[in-house]
């Protein structure tokens, strides 16, 4: 299948469009003396993020602002994750203080979507546990928004609108992109992989890559506005275009971004080990603009548990691929994100991700404990280890990394990095990133935000560098 099999014809955002001069008529007869204001809120990965500077460009369009203050807002979206029961719970807790200002301001809209509303179970508790929401909608709709948004304004129902769909692909909506020099473009959508223990491939729906072209466009116009960092995202970017012609695989996208003219750093995230390739790595190797940093999620390291995970790789495959890119790129960055307590897991099959862990050296880690989650194939397999048990396991995980990472970061000592500069952090004090992905403290003016500099490690802690402007 190619992204046009997928891609939402032009009649219906054209329909969309019109909602949202509709939208932008009543408002203003609405709001006469000053614009109305929306409050949102993204959770979970980057790819939501990205969802969520669309829900923004859509709103700003229809005549919104934005705000800081939730008790201030006309509006409030929370745009959702469902990646952990954790998560879930701090949306419960953060729609359940929103009854209040609703009681005070009953013209206030809420608003809830991204992958928590995409769970059926969750819509039915949100209907009828929480009546003071108005508008529920799932993640393959996003571009309905100002439909969504005028039946709101203009009747009194609630609106829930949750297809089940293995999904599509929406071009040219408009984005208002929070960073102003760091930018994210996500190049493919869903995913196929139905991890046992992962809700995403049930709320995202099946893997579609965007078109070539309209990535690599929309690289250009961002770098000719200025954007020194691109992210490109996907849950899997190893299988962009898969099907299709090697000349517009994931390898070759990079190629053809770093031969875009101009100075600017180029990231990807997620890689699954499945995909990755010695091509993936030779072009990351190849590629100037590319990030020595590599996020390659491991989630364990016992061939057993990989299996029942459903990851399609092994432990020998994993570090074959780790071996290959550190003899292409000795300083290179490797993080990854690793699951403890998986369902069956022993604590002899924990020591093998500990002893991988000591193997790869990683840069930092995402650590997570397993969490049940509805509809999957692990939330039915049986979990023997209590939960404080879990807790041991994952705190040995933690000192083991802490330990890893601070030697890291002591053998950077008197190394110069180049650091893209990001905020300043406190007066005189300026934070970036070095290419591996550290953040760095030190001093200088906050009129380099937003540059390249050259920044000498000084004083390496376990997380964080402290350093000086060199050159
Ligand atoms: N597509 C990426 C991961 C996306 S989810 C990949 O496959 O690499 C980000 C991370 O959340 C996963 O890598 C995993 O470590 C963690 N995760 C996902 N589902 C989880 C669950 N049910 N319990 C605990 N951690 C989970
Ligand atoms: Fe989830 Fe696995 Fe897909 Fe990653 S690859 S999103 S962990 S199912
Ligand atoms: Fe969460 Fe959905 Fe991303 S479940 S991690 S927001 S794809």
């Amino acid at each position: 299948m190619t992204s046009k099999d997928f891609t939402i014809p032009i009649e219906e955002l054209n329909k969309q469009k019109e909602y949202s001069s509709l939208v932008q008529t009543v408002l203003s007869s609405r709001f006469s003396d000053s614009k109305p204001k929306a409050f949102v809120h993204t959770y979970g990965c980057q790819g939501n993020v990205a969802d969520g500077e669309k829900l923004k460009g859509m709103l700003e369009e229809m005549g919104y602002c934005f705000t800081e203050k939730v008790e201030e807002a006309d509006l409030v979206l929370y745009n959702t994750c469902a990646i952990r029961e954790h998560a879930q719970d701090r949306v419960y807790g953060n729609v359940g203080a929103l009854k209040q200002i609703k009681e005070k301001n009953p013209d206030l809209i809420i608003a809830l979507c991204g992958c928590m509303m995409q769970q059926e179970y969750v819509a039915e508790r949100i209907k009828k546990s929480f009546r003071y929401v108005d508008l529920v909608f799932g993640t393959h709709v996003i571009y309905k928004l100002p439909e969504f948004i005028y039946k709101c304004l203009c009747t009194s129902q609630r609106v829930f609108e949750i297809t089940d769909s293995d999904g599509n692909i929406v071009e040219g909506l408009p984005i208002h992109r929070d960073g102003k020099f760091k930018a994210w473009i996500p190049i493919m959508y869903g995913c196929n992989n139905f991890c046992s223990y992962c809700v995403v491939p049930y709320v995202r729906g099946r893997e579609r890559s965007r078109d070539f072209n309209a990535v690599l466009n929309e690289a250009r116009e961002l770098i000719k506005k200025g954007y020194k960092e691109i992210t490109l995202l996907g849950q899997n970017v190893n299988s962009y275009n898969k099907d299709l012609d090697d000349k517009y695989s994931f390898p070759a996208l990079l190629r053809a971004i770093n031969d875009i003219e101009g100075d600017f750093i180029i990231r990807f995230m997620t890689s699954h080990p499945r995909d990755c390739t010695f091509e993936l790595l030779n072009a990351m190797a190849e590629c100037k603009k590319v990030a020595k940093h590599l996020h390659l999620p491991f989630q364990s390291g016992n061939d057993r548990v990989l299996n029942e995970m459903n990851r399609h790789y092994d432990r020998e495959k994993y570090l074959s691929l780790i071996d290959y890119a550190y003899k292409l790129m000795p300083d290179l960055s490797i993080t990854s994100d690793v699951i403890v307590g998986f369902p069956g897991e022993t604590y002899e099959e924990f020591c093998d991700t500990l002893s991988l862990i000591e193997k790869v050296r990683y840069t930092s880690l995402f650590t997570f404990i397993f969490s049940s989650r509805p509809g999957t194939k692990a939330a039915s397999m049986e979990d023997k280890i209590s939960r404080k048990e879990k807790g041991e396991w994952f705190n040995e995980l933690i000192g083991l990394q802490e330990k890893i990472a601070g030697e890291r970061t002591a053998s950077m000592k008197n190394k110069i990095y180049r650091v893209l500069v990001e905020e300043e952090k406190e007066n005189g004090v300026l934070t970036g990133r070095t290419e591996g992905n550290i953040i760095i403290e030190f001093f200088g003016d906050k009129s380099l935000i937003g540059s390249f500099c050259n920044v000498k490690v000084t004083e390496p802690k376990t997380w964080i560098l402290k350093g000086e402007i060199v050159g």
